[in-house]
């Protein structure tokens, strides 16, 4: 027989995906697993947004749809982005795809030759590597530091820059650490992009889960700079519309394009009923959607004042998104069952041997002495998992 895609063989699998599936099968089976693994918001869909698709359906929305989306969700997408990031787009400066994955396979996909070098600070989300992998491009990866909050300026990516840096991979709120980069950070890499001439991909799908406060900026309202962002969004995590699938880019009307011929050939128009779901999302009442981030911030207080007190991790204050990112060098070299904790992977092994709560090595993000668990959880699962942690760690010799 012939050999299979050496493309599919140089990408990992996600192992987000890995953990909570294993997760779900292990509680198929009868095991109390508590899964903190997995990223995404654990309440309902919004039951207007509900309502709104039952209505297509009963309409007989069920048919393709232009490929770029309906028009009105690119212009109620286009007012979003002018409403909420203060980023000058029209309709015609908009993408909807198939989740925000998608939308950044797109983006990805229409700017990149082989051989283009993209900058990916690290601890990264599992799919950034390998979506710039898939686009024949070369990850460079940026370590940034914990003690820094995960967070970098243009000091930190200026020493990567080669002639052959096309872009910059930005996502703020971040995914898995939560960090939240702050505007002046952000000034200053815009700044180096259009002195060094390279593009800002801005994964700002968390944008609506942001604390203490805070108010979310989007590198793409610098002027100076605006066709250089491409900004990828979605209703996924604000709407908690995991399932729905839409995600959503703003760029200039050349990316746009590049990317909607390549969905024209790979997937056409994202499902015609979730284009209307969020439609309502975007345009209906924005209550719930801070009912959520409410939620999302007492958990992350209760989980912070849990997890400080387990021997052997130590936890930054997430600034948004719905994770934590503890460090756990305090575990590794302890024996469990008389084998010594090597790295993340053995730790969440042992956490979910033990402990009976999934959650994701570090290693899969780019930090192999960090685990990742999530807290889009009721309040009661994220303490009962806080407490079998703790006493599975009191075990360890
Ligand atoms: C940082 C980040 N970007 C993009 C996505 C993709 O979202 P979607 O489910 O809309 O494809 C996720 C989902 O986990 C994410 O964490």
């Amino acid at each position: 027989m012939k050999s299979l895609s050496q493309k599919v063989d140089k990408i990992e699998e996600s192992q987000t995906i890995a953990m909570t599936t294993l997760a779900k099968k292990l509680r198929a089976e009868g095991k109390n697993v508590i899964s903190l693994s997995a990223g995404e918001p654990d309440f309902p869909t919004p039951e207007n947004v509900k309502q709104a698709a039952i209505k297509a359906i009963q309409d007989n929305f069920t048919k393709y749809t232009q490929n770029e989306g309906i028009p009105e969700l690119r212009e109620a997408i286009a007012e979003k982005f002018r409403r909420d990031n203060n980023i000058d787009v029209k309709a015609s400066n908009i993408l909807v795809s198939n989740g925000g994955k998608h939308s950044l396979y797109n983006a990805l996909q229409a700017i990149l030759n082989p051989g283009d070098e993209v900058i990916v600070p690290s601890p990264y989300w599992v799919s950034f590597p390998e979506i710039v992998k898939l686009a024949d491009g070369i990850p460079v990866i940026m370590k940034t530091k914990e003690e820094k909050g995960f967070t970098f300026d243009a000091s930190d990516v200026e020493p990567l820059l080669t002639p052959r840096t096309k872009a910059i991979i930005i996502n703020t709120p971040s995914n898995p650490t939560g960090a939240v980069i702050h505007e002046a950070s952000l000034r200053s890499i815009a700044k180096l992009a259009a002195e060094k001439d390279f593009f800002i991909i801005s994964d700002e799908i968390y944008e609506k889960i942001i604390y203490d406060g805070n108010k979310h900026f989007s590198i793409g309202s610098i002027p100076e700079i605006k066709d250089r962002v491409i900004t990828s969004s979605g209703v996924s995590k604000a709407y908690s519309m995991t399932g729905w699938r839409i995600g959503f880019i703003a760029a200039t009307e050349e990316i746009i394009k590049r990317a909607a011929k390549l969905q024209s050939q790979v997937t056409s128009n994202a499902s015609s009923i979730s284009q209307a779901a969020a439609l309502e999302a975007l345009r209906g009442p924005q209550t719930d959607v801070e009912k959520m981030r409410v939620a999302f911030e007492k958990r992350r207080d209760v989980m912070l004042k849990k997890l400080s007190q387990i021997d052997g991790m130590t936890v930054e204050k997430p600034g948004g998104a719905f994770y934590f990112f503890p460090s756990i060098k305090g575990l590794l070299g302890k024996k469990y069952n008389g084998t010594p904790l090597k790295g993340s992977s053995d730790v969440a092994q042992f956490i979910l041997a033990e402990a009976q709560v999934a959650l994701v090595p570090g290693g899969a993000f780019g930090a192999d002495e960090n685990i990742r668990l999530s807290y889009a959880y009721s309040e009661k699962e994220l303490t009962e998992a806080a407490d079998r942690i703790s006493a599975a760690i009191s075990k360890l010799k």
